[in-house]
């Protein structure tokens, strides 16, 4: 298969990467959201230091990892020292200073996989959910942000990606699809892939940052303002990227043997990782290793029913950017059951 042989001339492969383009700047938030998100952040700082002192709230996931589009919630990580078993208390307490200053639809959803108070500000409009000692995430987010300044295709192909699964129902966690997180670290991968690479591998790098968190070692070259113009040995254009990444995942990937791995750039084996059984609710029927808690599979939400729904919509992704006179509406098409 070959980008080259639906797209005829130079003229249509223009036409597409203007379509995608125009698509990925529709979706940046607005600077006046930021601002909203920050006046936000402060409103709660102010609350929570006067009950803990010596807490931090920090931002993460989309709202702080570049890959935010607009209208988004925000994530909120409450750092604070608290035993394990005493949380609960936390997000109860948390949640009252909350609901006595006017926030609203404050909720503690404390018994949750990750239990979190919900709110709505109707100042700026925003919800937000806040956890405790999710720092793990917030190391996390600082990658993928690093990583969104190496090379803008980045931030387009997994604003496309993202797009692209929500419209088709192929980001719903719960219902066995993956997490914005792992399209994300999907996209970085494959861009590390791609010869010559469009992204290196920080975790490959010198240690330039490096913190202890959970008991997990995170370490990085963060000092990506320095890798100058890393990419541009690769002039690969958007379109060319995106019929790439759905063509690797709809006919090229190994599920059967292989495991993607940003923390190696590379492709890892799931025999190295003894993730060839299923163990528990893990099946790795698609694997995807987190690049700090590396026992982590982001793929084990994914079951045998809904691998089948995923990889159908890669192969229809593939299917459309190959042969669709219009792929970029027709792609994006909702699905409808
Ligand atoms: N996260 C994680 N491990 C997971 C899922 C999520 O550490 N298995 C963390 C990541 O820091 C991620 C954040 O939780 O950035 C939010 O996850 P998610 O909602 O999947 O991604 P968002 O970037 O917030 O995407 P969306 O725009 O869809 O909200
Ligand atoms: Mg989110």
């Amino acid at each position: 298969r070959n980008f080259k042989r639906q797209i005829e001339c130079r003229s249509d492969i223009d036409r597409l990467n203007a379509s995608f383009l125009a698509i990925y700047e529709s979706l940046i938030p607005a600077e006046e959201e930021k601002a909203k998100q920050k006046q936000l952040l402060t409103l709660l700082e102010k609350l929570v230091g006067k009950e803990w002192p010596e807490a931090r709230l920090y931002l993460y996931g989309s709202c702080a990892n570049s890959f935010g589009v607009l209208k988004s919630d925000i994530d909120v990580c409450l750092a604070i020292e608290v035993a394990d078993n005493k949380k609960s208390e936390v997000l109860l307490k948390l949640a009252d200073i909350l609901q006595s200053d006017n926030l609203q639809n404050v909720q503690a959803l404390t018994r949750a996989r990750v239990p979190i108070v919900k709110l709505m500000d109707p100042v700026t409009g925003i919800s937000c959910d806040i956890c405790i000692n999710n720092l793990l995430a917030v190391v996390n987010t600082k990658l993928l942000r690093d990583y969104a300044q190496i090379d803008v295709r980045l931030r387009q192909l997994a604003f496309i990606v993202k797009h692209w699964a929500k419209s088709r129902g192929v980001n719903e966690t719960y219902q066995g699809t993956l997490s914005s997180y792992a399209y994300v670290l999907m996209c970085i991968h494959f861009l590390q892939q791609r010869r010559p690479a469009i992204l290196p591998c920080l975790q490959g790098m010198e240690r330039t940052y490096a913190v202890t968190v959970d008991n997990v070692e995170c370490a990085y070259f963060d000092r990506v303002e320095k890798l100058g113009d890393f990419g541009c040995h690769n002039r690969e254009s958007i379109a060319q990227l995106v019929w790439a990444f759905f063509n690797y995942w709809a006919y090229c990937h190994d599920y059967a043997n292989d495991v993607i791995s940003v923390r190696t750039g590379s492709i890892i084996s799931k025999r190295s990782k003894d993730w060839t059984r299923r163990i528990g609710n893990d099946r790795h029927l698609i694997c995807i290793e987190d690049p700090f808690e590396i026992r982590h599979d982001l793929g084990r939400v994914v079951d045998k029913y809904s691998i089948k729904v995923l990889r159908e919509e890669f192969e229809r992704a593939a299917e459309i950017m190959q042969y669709d006179p219009n792929p970029c509406a027709t792609l994006l098409e909702p699905y409808i059951p």
